[in-house]
């Protein structure tokens, strides 16, 4: 009898931590999944990476990353920095570590298509 309940904990024990383990990784957000929600789509499309902007003749940001590297897009996001004289349009509002990774999604893209 005794032996029968210790097993029966055991395996819940096991299920919860498998429940736990499946859920565990809080993934970070990726370059993209800023972009989006910091809604650059809206004046900005990355047709290199399929990502289409509404506006009507929208900044092609597919070569961006040949203008600087993440530390500059850093500075550049926060209005500290200017490319060919011009600092950008709009401060970025989310986080220090949002920007970050968005600054190293910028720098790297290089490409028309991928
Ligand atoms: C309200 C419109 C608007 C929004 C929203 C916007 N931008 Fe811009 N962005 C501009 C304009 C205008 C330029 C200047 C384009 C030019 O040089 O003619 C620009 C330029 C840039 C450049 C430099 C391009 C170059 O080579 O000169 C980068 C990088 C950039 N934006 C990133 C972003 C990111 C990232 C976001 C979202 C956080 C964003 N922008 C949101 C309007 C916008």
């Amino acid at each position: 009898m005794k032996f029968k309940h210790v097993l029966v904990a055991l395996s819940m024990v096991g299920l919860v931590g498998a429940t736990a383990f499946t859920n565990a990784e809080d993934t970070p957000k990726d370059g993209k999944t800023i972009f989006t929600e910091a809604k650059c789509e809206g004046c900005h499309s990355v047709t290199s990476l399929g990502i289409e902007s509404k506006k009507k003749n929208p900044f092609d940001l597919s070569t961006v990353g040949k203008a600087g590297d993440a530390e500059f897009f850093v500075k550049y996001m926060n209005k500290e920095a200017e490319i060919e004289g011009k600092k950008h349009a709009m401060k970025f509002k989310g986080s220090e570590d949002d920007l970050k990774i968005l600054a190293k999604w910028l720098s790297e893209l290089k490409e028309e298509k991928k």
